[in-house]
Formats: structure tokens, sequence, C-alpha cells
């Protein structure tokens, strides 16, 4: 195409050529020139001269004349390229041919080359292969490309499309045109980039230019440049702790960009340890991680295992995989007894130590926090000391008699769910100290005997029990003072120290002493060791060991002792009265009086329990003067005693009517032995007297010595009762120990015990028989509160045996 009409006309008239030069491609008609002009000719006598335009060589014609202008025209397309080709000059050469006359000019067209052609490259497509290994600096030359235009309006330069791989060299031939090489500037990576298409444009000189463009198809061959390469640089993943053999623990994948072998990816283990090559298995192909052996947290809790993945070519690319082992509560707690201090002495005070424990669980955080406790209604508690360890510590106090030992369970609990537990017992015992002393098993004992009873034989035993253990628990029992009656209390009673039996050591006498008490000693053999004491009230019963003694008449059988008896007497008159004693008491000191013998049977009467001898019927003259009279006195003991005296009675109301009396009252053998008598008791009595005397006053000195003896026979009361009487308060004549219930319970103890002492200060006398009254309610005193304590204490009093 044209550009636009544009050309140069130049003519040049040599010898009648005509010379013009015109751009190539000119419209069909447009003017070159005038040929007339330029020749020289005559315009209006052109058509005469009928000008044509051959050619020569040339078959065709590319211009004519106009006849009326003489201008010459263009008539034919005229393509430089296509008449010239790449000749740097290109003439067309015309004849115009004219008649009237024939002449002959030559017109020479000098076709100019105007840019009309683009650079044209031979293929649409320049294919390469690059291997991506090729080096940075390689060239690879490209097509040269095609313009039909000459001069400037050909090739001038080329142009790369940027890009990051390839830079454009282009270079001038020596005898060619331009071309171009493509310059590898910086490797290629098939992995990145399979292929690279370049667009490369070839630009003319022309005005405006024009350019032609050919595509650049970069194939990047691959080499087996990478190593696979891991999708993690580092695998974490968590595995609990006791996972199935066969868990896939995870799956490992490598990609290598290369191709074929060179990407072909096979799995391993980098460097690891045997041990481990047991724990895990790596599937060559497929990269699956599996456990194949057991996991214990507690033994490992974390696994650092080298892989590799390896192409055809043996090119490797490493990772690493981090397994977590996740803790699974599987550990029981642990109880240990660190230490245990068995015995516990009982008297530990609250808060003693008595073992430490430590509890221990293998598993971690929550799983291995441990709570311990203790079972409760124990005396005992569990207290935290550092981590992990407990006290155990006694909470109160301890009491070996009642509980001798301790199995206590400990009970741990981990925080895991589910939470793991266990126990554990901890025995000890508890030892005993000396805190119990023996007790006796009554508050007191009463023991009963008999008098006349034989030494060394047993009257009664006490019992003392103490709860302590071996010999804190061993009793032994002794007697303790103070004396009895003076009397050391071991010529009285002995005790068996293990037993507890208590022995008599001689034998006692009723009349002599009723009552005493001793003391027992219960002590254990602990160290110190501990006692306690009891009293033993003694009590000797009677026996009827004592026949009644007659105090009147005289059993002697002295004939002074005639009673007269008035003959006016009537019946019932009073005559005489037999007044006896016994020193036995109760029963066997209760007498009944019989005559067993009369001169007349039917005249005297005696009262049984009075020993009054009465007349039966009234005195007559026949009566015989002189009447005898065998009284017997019988106590009512069993066996009974008795005694007998004989009575002489005098019927008379004068004694001098008695002649005979002398004869009566002895005969001749016994008068002399009377005489003896009479002196013996005269000097025994003078003798007696004065040691009365000095008893008495000894007694003055020492008044509230008591009096042990009771001697019968000392004082003829004034009233007719027997001076024994008298101290059981008028209350009967029966007397034996528990005469004395009835008699104390009659008042409270207190003014019992009041109107004794004022009784005993208040009553200031020598009377013998009162101050053996006062002794014996003095001796008495202690046990009456005892005896009365018992009787509001305790309705039932056992008694000690009695024995001989
Ligand atoms: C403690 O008690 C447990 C069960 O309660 C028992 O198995 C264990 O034998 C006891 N220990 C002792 C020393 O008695
Ligand atoms: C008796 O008690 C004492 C402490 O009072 C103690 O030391 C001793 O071990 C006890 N004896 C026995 C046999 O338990
Ligand atoms: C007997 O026991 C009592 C208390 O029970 C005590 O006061 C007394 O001292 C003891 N007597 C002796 C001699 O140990």
């Amino acid at each position: 195409m044209f550009g636009f009409a544009f050309f140069v006309l130049m003519a040049h008239t040599t010898n009648g050529d005509v010379s013009y030069s015109i751009p190539e491609e000119m419209k069909r008609g447009s003017v070159i020139g005038n040929v007339a002009k330029d020749l020289g000719l005559d315009v209006n006598r052109l058509s005469f001269r009928k000008p044509r335009i051959d050619t020569e060589g040339n078959r065709k014609r590319f211009c004519e004349i106009k006849l009326n202008s003489g201008e010459l025209t263009v008539a034919e397309r005229i393509d430089r390229e296509a008449l010239c080709g790449k000749k740097a000059s290109c003439l067309l050469n015309q004849e115009l041919v004219l008649e009237n006359p024939l002449e002959l000019h030559r017109l020479i067209l000098s076709i100019d080359d105007i840019n009309d052609n683009s650079p044209q490259f031979k293929q649409s497509i320049i294919k390469f292969e690059i291997s991506e290994s090729a080096d940075k600096g390689s060239r690879y030359l490209l097509d040269e490309a095609q313009d039909p235009d000459i001069g400037v309006n050909s090739v001038q330069s080329y142009m790369l499309q940027n890009n990051d791989h390839f830079l454009l060299s282009v270079i001038t031939g020596e005898n060619r045109g331009k071309y171009g090489e493509l310059v590898l500037n910086k490797e290629l990576d098939r992995e990145q980039q399979k292929e690279v298409t370049l667009i490369l444009t070839a630009v003319d000189g022309g005005t405006p230019p024009r350019s032609g463009t050919v595509a650049i198809h970069v194939t990047v061959l691959d080499a087996n440049d990478n190593a696979p390469v891991f999708s993690q640089a580092v695998y974490k993943v968590s595995l609990p702790e006791n996972s199935p053999v066969d868990t896939v623990v995870v799956t490992v994948s490598a990609t290598d960009a290369d191709e074929g072998q060179n990407g072909e990816v096979t799995y391993e283990f980098g460097h690891v340890s045997e041990s481990l090559l047991e724990i895990f298995f790596l599937d060559a192909i497929t990269g699956e991680i599996r456990q194949t052996g057991p996991i214990d947290y507690e033994e490992e809790s974390s696994f650092e295992l080298s892989i590799q993945a390896k192409d055809g070519q043996g090119l490797a690319g490493r990772s690493i995989l981090l397994i977590d082992v996740v803790d699974v509560n599987d550990n029981n707690p642990i109880i240990i007894i660190k230490s245990l201090n068995s015995p516990v002495p009982e008297n530990a005070s609250p808060g003693t130590e008595v073992g430490i424990i430590n509890v221990q669980d293998r598993d971690s955080e929550n799983n291995g926090q441990v709570r311990c406790s203790i079972q409760q209604n124990v005396r005992f508690k569990l207290v935290p000391s550092i981590k992990n360890y407990y006290s155990l510590v006694t909470t109160g106090e301890l009491d070996r008699e009642l509980v001798s030992d301790y199995n206590i369970t400990i009970t741990a609990t981990d925080e895991g769910s589910p939470p793991l537990s266990s126990t554990k017992n901890v025995y000890f015992t508890v030892a005993d100290v000396n805190d119990n002393p023996p007790v006796f098993e009554e508050q007191n004992y009463r023991a009963h005997v008999q008098e006349n009873n034989k030494p060394g034989s047993s009257i009664c035993s006490v019992s003392a029990a103490d709860l302590d253990w071996r010999q804190n628990g061993t009793v032994v029992y002794s007697l303790l003072p103070p004396d009895v009656n003076s009397a050391p209390v071991s010529s009285f009673l002995s005790i068996n120290a293990d037993t507890g039996v208590i022995h008599a050591m001689r034998s006692f006498d009723y009349e002599q002493l009723k009552s005493f008490k001793v003391l027992v000693l219960a002590r254990d053999n602990g160290s110190p060791p501990l006692s306690s004491n009891v009293t033993v009230s003694v009590f000797i019963t009677d026996e009827n060991d004592n026949t009644p003694q007659i105090l009147y008449p005289s059993p002697d059988g002295n004939s002074f002792m005639t009673e007269m008896v008035p003959k006016s007497a009537q019946t019932g008159s009073l005559v005489s009265k037999v007044i006896a004693v016994d020193a036995d008491s109760g029963q066997n000191a209760w007498l009944t009086y019989h005559i067993i013998k009369a001169s007349d049977p039917g005249l005297f009467s005696i009262g049984v329990h009075s020993g009054e001898i009465r007349t039966q019927r009234d005195l007559s003259e026949s009566d015989s003067m002189k009447q005898n009279l065998i009284v017997s006195v019988r106590d009512n003991g069993q066996p009974s005693l008795s005694a007998t005296c004989a009575l002489y009675l005098l019927i008379s109301d004068n004694l001098a009517e008695v002649p005979e009396l002398k004869d009566m009252s002895h005969d001749e053998s016994s008068s002399k032995l009377t005489f003896y008598l009479i002196i013996a008791l005269v000097s025994v009595s003078t003798f007696f007297l004065t040691f009365i005397i000095i008893i008495l006053a000894v007694r003055f000195c020492r008044r509230k010595k008591p009096r042990l003896y009771f001697d019968g026979a000392v004082a003829i009361p004034s009233a007719y009762l027997p001076p024994n009487y008298a101290e059981v308060d008028g209350a009967g004549t029966l007397r034996s120990a528990y005469n004395y219930d009835a008699y104390l319970t009659t008042g409270s103890r207190t003014s019992d015990f009041k109107f004794v002492r004022s009784y005993n200060e208040g009553t200031m006398t020598a009377d013998m028989t009162l101050r053996k009254t006062q002794s014996s309610v003095d001796d008495l005193e202690g046990l009456d509160a005892d005896i009365n304590d018992s009787l509001q204490v305790r309705s039932i009093m056992p008694f000690c045996a009695m024995f001989g």
C-alpha cells in the first residue's frame, strides 16, 4: 500500500532521454512528469504526433502519456520489490515513440523504495528445547527476519519481550542482515516454569517503521535438579500413649519437582536408633508412619525421628517428625510408707507424727496429681507436707486400753479421668504407758471370821484389775499400816501378794476384838508404779465359847450365900435371883435358868429368863427350913453351854433360929480349904486393887486408849442386865454383826457420828463398864459410816467368804 502520494520528479533530458525518479506504488493515473514539456514538444501538435510508450524488454507498460497535456502518468502498479528485488537502484526503461517525425525518446523511471513491507520471520513460531541445567550465557541463534524493502526500510533492529531468563543479542552479519541470539541470562527451572514463550519483534527503519513478530517457544527440559521436598519441614503430631499397634501416626509426603524417575519419591528413616525402629515403621512408598511397638509416656514423652525422602537418582530431602506422646492416666498412685513410728506411746500428745507417707504417680499433669485421704473416724489425719509427702499425725489422745492397734487405710486418688486410686494399710500398735492404777472390784470388802479360827486360814480375798499391759498391769497386793489396836497389822493378817487372798495370822477372840479394818494396797509393777487401796473390814463373829458365868450366888457354894426366905412369904414372892452373865453375845449370851434339882420341887420356881426365884405356893410350917436348889444357867448357843450353882434357902424369919446354919453351909472337910481360899482371895484382891489403881493412873494419862478386854466379872451392874446389853441400846439381846444395821439406820451418818463424839467427850467417868461401851462405839464408828454409806449407795453388798 502506499503510504502517501509523494514523489520527486526529476527529469533529465539528455540526448532526448528523460529520467524521472518516482516512488514505487504510485496510484494509477498519477502524473510522473510532463514529457512534452521536458522534451520541448508542442502540446497542441502532440496528438498529431501520435506518441506512444513502448517497452523494451519489459512487457508491461508502466506509464502512458496524456495527449492533451503531454503528461506522463502511471499506468500500471509499480512494485519496486517485484521489479528489482534487493537491488539498490531500480530503473525502468520506457520508450516514447513519436511520429510525424518519428522520434524516439528514452524514458528512464528510477523507482524509489518506499517502506511498504514489514519485516517477516520464516516461521510463525521458533521452538527451542533448553535443558534447565543450561548455564547462564548460553546462546541460541534466532532466525533473521526478512524485509523486502531495502536500505533503512529493511530490518533495522530486534526487540525481545521482557522476561526473566533471556536477553537478546543482536548481531550484524558481514554479508547478511542483522540477526538475533537468545542469551540465557538466568538459569531456567523447569519445576518453576516448564516453558517460556517470548515474542521477538523485528523492526525496520522506515517511516513509519514496520515490524514483524515471531513467538519463541522455549521448552525447559528437566534435569534431576530437585531433591524431594517434604510438605512440612517439621511434622508435629500427638500420639496418646498405649495406642494400639498399627495406629497410623502420620503420613508424611514429599514431592519431587522433577519428572519421571527423577521425581519418584521413596521414604525412609534417617539416622534413628534401633529401639525406635522397633516402635515405628515407615512405609517407603506411601510415607505412612505406623506404631509397631508399645509407647509409654512415662518412659519417653516425645520422639524425634529424622525422615528422608529420596528420588530415583538418590537426591534426598529431609524432615523431622516430632511425636508428642500424650499422657494417659494409666498409672495408679503408689503409696509409700517412708517411716513409721510403731509402737506409738499411748500418752503421745495430739499432733504427734506417727509416720511419713509419700505418694507417687508416674503420670503427669492432672493424671499425676494425687490426693490422699484417710478413712474417717480414726484418730489420725494426714497433714500435707512437702510435695507429695504427708505426715500421719494423731488428732486426739490414744488409749491402748481402748484400742491397742490401728490398721489405717490410706487412699490415694489421682485427678485423671477416670481417676485411678490405690490404698495402703498402715498398721501400728500403741505402746503401753502405766496410766491405769489397779482398781479393786469392790469399793470395800467385808470379811466375817468366826472366832477361834485356825491361824493361817484364809478369810477373804481381794482382787484389783489393772488395764495396763504386762508389768504395768501386774498387781501386787500388800497390807498397809496403820497397826491394828497398836499391834502390827502383820500379826493379824497376811495377804498373798499375787492372789490377794487374805489369811488370818492368829486365832481371833470375839470377846477381845470384834472388828477391825485394814487397808490393802494394790500396786502395779510399772515404773513409776500406780496404786490404790481398799478398806477391808474384818468382822469376827461370835462363837459360843464362853460358858455362862454365874455371878450370884457365888458358884463356889459359900455357905454364907444363903438366902433368907421369910416364912410369911406368899405365893410369887421373890426370894432370890440367880445372876449370870455370858461373855458371848447374842444367842450365845441369851441365858435361861432352870432349877434342875430342888429339895422340895414344888416350892420354888425360877424365871426362865430373869433367874428370879419365887415361891410357888405359900409357905407352910411343914416345909423344911432348909431348902436347896440346884440351878442350871444355860446359854442359847449351839451347842449350848451351861453352868450350875447351888442355892441355899433358909425359910426363917430370924437367923438365930437357924442353929445348924454352919452345918448346912459347910461340911467339915471343906472348912479348912475355905479358909485358905479366903486368904488367897484376899491377897489376890489386894494385888488386884493395886493393879487397878496403877491402871487407872496410867489411864488418866492415856485416856483415849481403847480398852480391849472385856472382863465381865468386874462389876455387877445396878440393873440386872449383863453389861454387854448396854451396847445394843436395849434393842434386844441378839448380838451379832447384822444387829448393827438395824441400829445404825436410825439416823444419818453425821448425826450418829456427832452423837458418838459428844457422848464420848461428855462422859468423863472412870466407870469401866461405861468406858468399855464407849470404846466399843468408837471401834465401830468408822464402820458405821462405811456401812451406812453402803446402805445408801449400794443396795447389795457381797460379803466376803467366811472361813473357819
Ligand atoms: C489391715 O486391714 C486390711 C483390710 O482391712 C487387712 O487386709 C490387713 O491384713 C490388715 N493388717 C493387719 C496387720 O491387720
Ligand atoms: C509400762 O509403762 C512404761 C511407762 O509408764 C513404759 O515405758 C513401758 O514400756 C511399759 N511397759 C510395757 C511392758 O508396756
Ligand atoms: C488410799 O487411797 C486414798 C485415795 O483413794 C489416798 O488418799 C490415801 O493416801 C491412800 N492411802 C495410802 C496409805 O496409800
